[in-house]
């Protein structure tokens, strides 16, 4: 028989987990098949939170889980699945409704996700269960961008994130957010004539600008390891997204941006 718990009072550790982690996404629309030490760092750069978070067990093994951060008034879906030989009997929109139970009991206002374009099973799953779609959002790969870059330079983050802020016309996703990078060590440049780029390692996790060859400039300065990846750009960003096309970046992914507003039971 399967019961559902919340992860804290489950009994697993987060090795238990992985193992269900894998065996639900190895049949995924993109190769993920991430080892325990990237698995841990993905779940706590996100703000896992073990309460929030529900689990599906089938005697001594999890056979679904629903992974959830939480922030202030908001929850965010980190990442769900169930293991290939128990599909099509509820499971997820079991834990579905359990981690949504959890989260209106705890005064959460709006819960948030993404999912990727033609992942039909997993969209029709959250459109179930009320989620609704908020906007697109584009994940670009760029090789080598090499235009000018003497007009940017190194800065701390406070005075980045606040000129990503002045010039950004749209919020980052959780992953990007703020308060999720804000504990990272991280690549920092600004722009003379107005705008800034964060990232780490080719991963650009925010950047704003000005005018399109500000952006160039700063997407050539971040590329220090030569290519750089661009995940959940809003795709209403037009002058970004035509500047990636120019410049020959591959879209590898469109994801949705989905939404649940919740009512306020407290
Ligand atoms: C998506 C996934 C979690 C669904 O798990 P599941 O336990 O089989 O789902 P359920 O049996 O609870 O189905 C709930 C609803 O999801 C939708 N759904 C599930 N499988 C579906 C399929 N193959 N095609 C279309 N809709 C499907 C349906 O709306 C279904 O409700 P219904 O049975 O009343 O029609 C599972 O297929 C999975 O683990 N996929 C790989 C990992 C993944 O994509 N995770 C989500 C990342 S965003």
């Amino acid at each position: 028989m399967t019961r559902i718990a919340s992860f804290a009072g489950s009994g697993f550790d987060v090795d238990a987990l992985h193992c269900a982690m894998l065996d639900a996404f190895s049949d995924y629309i993109v190769p993920l098949q991430p080892d325990a030490d990237t698995f841990r760092a993905a779940l706590s750069s996100r703000g896992f939170d073990p309460e929030a978070s529900f689990v599906a067990i089938d005697g001594e093994e999890v056979i679904g889980f629903w992974n959830v951060a939480t922030r202030n008034t908001e929850r965010y879906l980190i990442g769900s699945g169930t293991r290939i030989g128990h599909r099509g009997r509820g499971v997820a929109a079991g834990l579905g409704m359990a981690a949504i139970r959890a989260a209106e009991t705890a005064g959460t206002e709006r819960f948030w996700l993404e999912v990727i374009e033609g992942n039909a099973a997993a969209e029709g799953l959250y459109r179930k269960l009320g989620f609704e779609m908020t906007r697109k959002l584009d994940c670009y790969r760029l090789d080598h961008p090499s235009p000018e870059r003497s007009s940017c330079k190194p800065s701390d983050f406070a005075t980045v994130a606040h000129a990503i802020q002045s010039h950004g016309t749209w919020e980052p996703t959780w992953q990007n957010a703020t308060e999720t990078i804000s504990g990272v060590d991280l690549t920092c440049f600004l722009h003379e004539k107005g705008g800034a780029i964060i990232g780490a390692g080719g991963l650009v996790h925010q950047i704003a600008a000005s005018e399109a060859s500000a952006l160039e400039d700063l997407l050539a300065v971040a590329a220090t390891v030569g290519s750089l990846t661009l995940v959940n750009v809003d795709s209403g960003d037009s002058t970004l997204c035509s500047l990636l096309k120019e410049l020959g970046a591959h879209r590898f992914i469109v994801q949705s941006e989905m939404c649940l507003s919740l009512p306020n039971v407290s």
